[in-house]
């Protein structure tokens, strides 16, 4: 068991609370016309008192977990993508594992909206080599505690959200066939929070000029990310040995719908094989591209035998693309609710890690 990662659940959760480019124009001198012209974007969803990252995470692993058929404590690793913790430490995933009474090791790791990808890369190593059975990955983002609310070029574009995957060994070919990850830090204030870390901790005077907030140079990162998602992408299918020919789903980051629309026309692909959905999320970082994998799959698009494509970019500057093959039989949560007594899963074998 266990030359290839698959993913066998998938779940994901956003707050409640919805902000409209209508509320904005209140808020900020901006018009619905903008920000649907230049990002594609309508809406967001934004945490409420009560709700943080590792409340969003937990929900949407719930998710994963039922439609994977496993409970907490049958999961080796838990990673949770963030740049959004509860804490600076301990980390959200140490948050997450005590709540679905699992037994493993958990850690956060971070590389901005590419954060999920990368997470995924690393889960798939543990796999591979035998060392983790079922592995828990996360997305998540609760950005609008991080974003100034003042400046008019970085809170239209952000909001909150989780998505989860549930990655498992399996003998079938499949699951994870290729990807890539990429870092270019020479420019970090292309896309930061330049205060509140060891350089330059939080101060009165830093949270006076707004410096503890996400900053961006739009246009340079634009730029960036219409190079690179065609690039990487390429590269990821490139190591599955495949084209962009291939691809049956596009399942880009949702950051800009002209950026995807750059990125699809590099790759040549029709637009019913490019999944959209940033109009009513805007740019959820790392949550962004399990999200769009859920509802891809609730609206049919993911079946038995279909390669997806994933790429992402996002602060550092950093970037990673991935090609699965879909191999799970698609489960929505109402039929398995239907179906209990037969969805009953083998417990599965210990798995000893480290
Ligand atoms: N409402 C109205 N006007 C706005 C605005 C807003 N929310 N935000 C910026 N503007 C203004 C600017 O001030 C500028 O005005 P000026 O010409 O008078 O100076 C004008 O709109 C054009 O700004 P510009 O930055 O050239 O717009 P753009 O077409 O590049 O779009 C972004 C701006 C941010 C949407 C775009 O650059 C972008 O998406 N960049 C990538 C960001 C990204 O993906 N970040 C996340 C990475 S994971």
């Amino acid at each position: 068991m266990g030359h290839y990662s698959a993913i066998t659940g998938w779940g994901m959760n956003v707050p409640e609370k919805i902000l409209t480019n209508a509320d904005l124009e209140r808020i900020v001198d901006t018009s619905d016309e903008w920000i649907t012209s230049r990002t594609g974007i309508k809406e967001r969803h934004v945490i409420s008192p009560g709700e943080s990252t590792s409340t969003l995470s937990i929900a949407a692993a719930r998710q994963a977990l039922e439609r994977a058929g496993l409970e907490g404590k049958d999961l080796d690793l838990i990673i949770v993508a963030t740049v959004s913790p509860d804490y600076r430490f301990p980390s959200t995933a140490n948050l997450v594992q005590h709540a679905l009474g699992a037994q493993c090791g958990a850690f956060d790791m971070q590389a901005a909206c590419s954060g999920f990808l990368y997470a995924v890369s690393v889960a798939h190593q543990f796999i591979v080599n035998g060392t983790a059975k079922h592995a828990l990955v996360i997305g998540v983002e609760v950005l609008s505690q991080v974003i100034d609310y003042k400046d008019r070029a970085t809170c239209v574009l952000f909001g909150d959200g989780a998505g989860a995957v549930i990655l498992s060994a399996s003998d079938e070919p499949g699951g994870l066939l290729g990807f890539t990850i990429g870092s270019d830090g020479a420019r970090p204030e292309l896309l930061w929070i330049p205060t509140g870390g060891s350089k330059e901790p939080a101060t009165e005077e830093t949270i006076r000029e707004r410096r503890n907030f996400v900053q961006m140079q739009g246009a340079e990162v634009f730029k960036f990310a219409t190079r690179i998602m065609g690039t990487a992408m390429e590269e990821a299918l490139a190591n599955a040995g495949m084209t962009a020919a291939d691809m049956d789903l596009f399942i880009p980051h949702q950051a800009n719908l002209r950026i995807i629309e750059a990125a699809s026309k590099r790759l040549n692909l029709p637009s019913e094989k490019v999944f959209v959905n940033i109009e009513k999320y805007g740019n959820t970082s790392a949550a962004a591209i399990p999200i769009a994998l859920c509802e891809a799959i609730d609206q049919g698009r993911v079946y038995p035998g279909a390669h997806l494509g994933m790429v992402a970019f996002g602060g550092g500057l950093t970037w990673a693309a991935a090609v699965v093959k879909w191999t799970a039989p698609i489960r929505t949560l109402e039929r398995l609710q239907e179906s209990l007594p037969e969805q009953a899963v083998e417990p599965a074998q210990p798995v000893h890690v480290g």
